[in-house]
C-alpha cells in the first residue's frame, strides 16, 4: 500500500480515482481539486506518488511538476501525468518537465493500477533505495532438496512478515514448488510470450500464498519450457526485485541461457548437494562451470537420506572446499510436502529449520561483506 496524491480539478474524476486506487488498489489516497492546494500538500507531506492533471485553472500540471522537482523533498517523487491530452507531443512535454510517466484519459483501472505499481517499484528498485536481493538455489543433480529448501528458506527469511519474499520456480516440470506451498496458480510463467512482458502481466503471474509469500509458479505442463528465455527471466527478476526484499529462485538442474540469466542477476548462488557420489560429481561440475562467480557461491550440504552414503569429510575432500551450511536429515519433510505446508511454518523448532536460520544468518553476513 502506498500513499497517493491526486490533483485534478474534476470532482468526478477524483471520485473515480478514489474508487480505483483505494478500493481496488488498496492504496491510501489524498485528493485535491485545487492545484495550488495540491502543490502545497505535496510539498508539506510528500506522498509516495502523485497523479496530476494538466489543464487546471490558475496553475497547470506542468507547473506543479516543475515546482515539485525544484524542491529536494519531492525531487525524486514518482509523478504520473494523467491528462485528456494524449498526443505524442503532450507525452513529451510531460516527461520533459520532469514527470516519470504520462497516461491519457480515459484510462482503464487495471492499466492505471499497473502503472502505479510500476512507478512505485521503479522507485523502490532505484539503487539508492536498495533493491531486493536475488538468491538462486541450484543443483545440477535432481532430488537433493532444492525446492524444499526454497520453500522453507522463504518462510525463514520472511519471518512472519507478509509481502517481503517472492519465489520464482524456473523448473519446467510440473509446478513442484507451488505443490510445496499448495498454491493454486491461475497463471504461471507459461503466459510469458514476449521477451519484455508488461508489468500488468508480470503482476498476474505472481500468486500470493496465505503466508504472504508470493510465487511465480512453473506451469503444470512441461511443454512450455521454451517460454523461459534469458530476457524473460531478466524481466521476471527485475519485476520481483523491485517489489520484494528477497527473491528466491528455484533454478532448473542445468546451465542454459535462462538459468545463466538468473545466476547473473543473483546476489548469492546456493549450490546444493547431498552426501552422495552423483550429487558430488554434479557439484564439482557446477563449481567448475561457475568458477567466475566463485565469490557469490554458497555451498549447502543437505542430508536427504537418513544414512548418508558418503561421510561429510569425504565430500569436503572431493570438493576441496567445506560447505557453508549443513542441513540435517528431516523425516518430517515428507508429510510436510504431502500436506503442502513447509516445515518452517509448522515446526519452527525442528533441527532442519534451526539449521536454516543459521544458514540465513551466514548468507546475510556474506551479502553484507560483499557490499550488498
Ligand atoms: N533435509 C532433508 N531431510 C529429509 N528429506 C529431505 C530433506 N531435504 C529434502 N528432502 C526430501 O527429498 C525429496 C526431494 O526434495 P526436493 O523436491 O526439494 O528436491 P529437488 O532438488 O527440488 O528435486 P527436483 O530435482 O525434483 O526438483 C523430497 O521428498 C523432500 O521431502
Ligand atoms: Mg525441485
Amino acid at each position: 500500500m502506498a500513499r497517493i496524491l491526486v490533483i485534478d480539478d474534476n470532482a468526478d474524476l477524483l471520485d473515480m480515482m478514489r474508487l480505483i486506487l483505494a478500493q481496488r488498489g488498496g492504496h491510501q489516497v489524498v485528493l485535491s481539486a485545487d492545484p495550488a492546494d495540491g502543490l502545497s500538500k505535496a510539498l508539506a507531506d510528500p506522498p509516495d506518488l502523485a497523479i496530476i492533471d494538466v489543464m487546471m485553472p490558475g496553475i497547470t500540471g506542468y507547473d506543479i511538476v516543475r515546482r515539485l522537482r525544484e524542491q529536494p523533498q519531492t525531487a525524486e517523487m514518482p509523478i504520473l501525468i494523467l491528462t485528456a491530452r494524449g498526443q505524442p507531443i503532450d507525452r513529451e512535454t510531460a516527461l520533459q518537465v520532469g514527470a516519470d510517466e504520462h497516461m491519457a484519459k480515459p484510462v482503464m483501472p487495471a492499466d492505471l493500477l499497473a502503472k502505479v505499481d510500476e512507478l512505485l517499484a521503479r522507485r523502490r528498485g532505484a539503487p539508492e533505495e536498495g533493491a531486493g536481493r536475488v538468491l538462486t538455489l541450484l543443483s545440477l543433480r535432481g532430488g537433493v532438496g532444492v525446492s524444499t529448501l526454497v520453500a522453507n528458506l522463504a518462510v525463514v527469511l520472511a519471518g512472519g512478515e507478509p509481502d517481503v519474499v517472492a519465489l520464482f520456480d524456473m523448473n519446467p516440470a510440473s509446478g513442484q514448488l507451488a505443490l510445496h506451498l499448495r498454491v493454486k496458480a491461475e497463471r504461471t510463467w507459461a503466459s510469458l510470450r514476449d521477451t519484455s512482458p508488461d508489468p500488468a502481466l508480470l503482476e498476474q503471474i505472481t500468486t500470493r500464498h496465505a503466508s504472504g509469500i508470493h510465487i511465480v509458479a512453473a506451469p503444470f505442463s512441461p511443454l512450455y519450457a521454451d517460454r523461459l528465455t534469458g530476457p524473460t527471466v531478466e524481466a521476471v527478476l527485475a519485476f520481483l526485485r523491485g517489489r520484494f526484499e528477497a527473491v528466491l529462485v528455484d533454478a532448473p538442474p542445468l546451465l542454459n541461457e535462462a538459468a545463466m540469466a538468473a545466476l547473473n542477476a543473483s546476489d548469492l548462488i546456493f549450490l546444493v548437494l547431498s552426501p552422495e557420489v552423483g550429487a558430488v560429481q554434479a557439484a564439482l561440475a557446477a563449481l567448475h562451470a561457475l568458477r567466475e562467480v566463485r565469490e557469490r557461491l554458497f555451498l549447502v550440504l543437505n542430508q536427504v537420506q537418513e544414512r548418508p552414503p558418503l561421510p561429510a569429510a569425504a565430500v569436503e575432500r572431493a570438493l576441496k572446499r567445506s560447505p557453508d551450511a549443513l542441513l540435517p536429515f528431516e523425516p518430517a519433510h515428507r508429510t510436510a510436502l504431502a500436506r503442502g505446508i513447509p516445515l518452517a511454518l509448522e515446526q519452527p523448532q525442528s533441527p532442519y529449520v534451526q539449521a536454516l536460520h543459521k544458514m540465513a544468518v551466514t548468507a546475510i553476513e556474506r551479502l553484507a561483506a560483499s557490499g550488498g
